[in-house]
């Protein structure tokens, strides 16, 4: 920025150092000075919901691996293609101001700003999540964030709903793993985590799942080395990134796919549209796409990182939605909270604006002039104004079922993949922390909700579940007696204690 100091509407100033006053008494007529301040006291726009806190850099994504058989996505149409990306690491429950090393799962959102529009792919750290349904979301979020009276974290309301969700309990073992404080975000890898639908020229289509894996290697902090970081450098993965892009050590992470067809989805031992759960590597094996390369720092935080706005709902053709409940949700979640915390237009601004927009829709605060002006209807005789091109039907996959709130109990089943990370990728040293991390937190909460919740671990398997209710000096016999019992008898018992 050069030249002329001027106030907001462009007049060069004469002074910014003293207001303008008259025997101490400040002046109305000092324009600049209620300017600055007005606009002063509206820099904060509300925090995001979730993921409040978090950085960002600019890249590309690059084809390194001809799938285009299974999509028609025109930015994976073939190999060496490059596609400018904006990516966003966040940390979930911590707020803006927070520590980066808290125990939380981490966002890695990625935005692909593509020819045929912009794509998001808005993934996680880990590759399932704590529930499968998203009309337990706020309640879940609301235990994890600060209580409504004290505004403390509340150890008692954190256990008291993840105990009363068990299907949350593979999502919880890994997160009190060391996995849950990674090293900072280079060293991260990403999980698009729900199921999405692939599908070509021709219209079929599969259901793929999306992992990022770091080429810096997924490392993690002990829980001693995140507290000691939390208290020395609480901005730690922030600084980690901005400095290794300044200093033109690019980080990179290979995308790779998971590839189920429709036929394979029916017999699946695993709902694959459950959000709780994961494909197997040895049932689908990852297959390589391509790599993400950030390169580029933003110059402006507030308007790159603050302002953008990923939704699961940005999608391109060649790429569609699955019958997974969680992402049917988050496709109306993400744009509907920015459209409150960004304003109706959010998709002009510069970070979020897509290439080739071409919509009717008009006005609204801060519109940016970007739409065009008429016509403002459709249909319309103007010649060459936007139209829809019905060549981009997606695939209509056939529905026959009842419309209710369908009941999805937590059954066996649900206890097959935490078994399987405890007992076949687990080392002796990750147990160890596992349950030392789990009795350093649950400890805190009421003797009630440590067995309810100990009873859950001890369902998953006997070791696990022992472990942590010796580390708890709880009573193993009643442990086993609590895991033995149904979810409703669990919560009767429990709460008479
Ligand atoms: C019921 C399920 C979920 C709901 C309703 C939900 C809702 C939201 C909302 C409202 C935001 C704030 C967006 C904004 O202000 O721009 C958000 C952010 C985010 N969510 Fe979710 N979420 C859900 C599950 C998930 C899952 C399963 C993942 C990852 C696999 C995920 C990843 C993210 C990420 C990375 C962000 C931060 C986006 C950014 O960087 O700006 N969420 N979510």
């Amino acid at each position: 920025m050069k030249g002329k100091l001027t106030t907001a509407s462009g007049a060069p100033l004469d002074g910014d150092q003293n207001s303008i006053t008259a025997s101490g008494y400040a002046l109305l007529q000092d324009v600049h000075l209620t300017e600055k301040l007005s606009h002063f006291n509206r820099e904060r726009i509300p925090e995001r919901v979730v993921h409040a806190k978090g950085t960002g850099a600019h890249g590309y994504f690059e084809v390194t691996n001809d799938l285009s058989k299974y999509t028609r996505a025109a930015f994976l149409s073939e190999v060496g293609k490059k596609t400018d990306i904006f990516v966003r690491f966040s940390i979930v429950n911590t707020e803006r101001g927070g520590p980066d090393a808290d125990r939380d799962p981490r966002g890695f959102s990625v935005k692909f700003y593509t020819e045929e529009g912009n794509y998001d792919i808005v993934a996680n750290n880990t590759p399932v999540f704590f529930i499968r349904d998203a009309i337990k979301f706020p309640d879940f979020i609301h235990s994890q964030k600060r209580n409504p009276k004290s505004n403390l974290h509340d150890y008692d309301m954190y256990w008291d709903f993840l105990s009363l969700t068990p299907e949350s309990i593979h999502q919880v073992t890994i997160l009190f793993t060391d996995r849950g404080t990674p090293k900072n975000y280079r060293h991260m890898d990403g999980f698009g985590t729900n199921t999405f639908m692939w599908y070509n020229e021709k219209n079929e289509y599969v259901w793929i799942k999306y992992t990022f894996k770091s080429d810096q290697g997924n490392e993690t902090l002990t829980a001693d080395e995140a507290t000691v970081l939390k208290g020395k450098e609480s901005d730690h993965a922030t600084i980690d990134l901005f400095k290794a892009i300044d200093e033109g050590n690019y980080p990179t992470w290979t995308v790779y796919v998971q590839i189920m067809t429709p036929e394979q989805a029916e017999d699946y031992q695993f709902d694959p549209f459950d959000a709780t759960k994961v494909w197997y590597h040895e049932d689908f094996p990852l297959i390589p796409l391509g790599k993400i390369v950030l390169n580029r720092n933003p110059e402006n935080y507030f308007d790159e990182v603050e302002q953008s706005a990923f939704a699961p709902s940005n999608m391109v053709p060649g790429i569609g939605a699955s019958p997974d409940p969680l992402l049917q949700a988050r496709m109306f979640a993400y744009t509907d909270t920015q459209r409150y915390r960004l304003g109706p237009n959010f998709q002009q601004l510069p970070i979020n604006s897509p290439k080739g927009l071409n919509v009717y829709q008009r006005d609204a605060l801060m519109s940016l002039g970007i739409v065009g002006s008429e016509p403002n209807y459709y249909p319309n005789s103007v010649p060459d104004s936007p139209a829809p091109d019905p060549s981009y039907a997606p695939p209509a996959p056939r529905i026959n079922d009842e419309a209710k709130r369908h009941q999805k109990p937590v059954e066996d089943i649900d206890f097959v993949q935490p078994r399987a990370l405890y007992n076949r990728v687990l080392s002796d040293e990750d147990k160890d922390h596992l349950i030392a991390n789990i009795a350093g937190h649950l400890g805190g909460a009421r003797e009630d909700l440590q067995y309810r919740q100990t009873a859950l671990f001890y369902k998953v398997d006997e070791d696990y579940g022992t472990r942590v209710a010796e580390s708890l000096a709880l009573d193993v016999n009643k442990v086993i007696e609590l895991a033995m019992a149904s979810d409703e008898e669990r919560k009767k018992i429990t709460m008479k204690m």
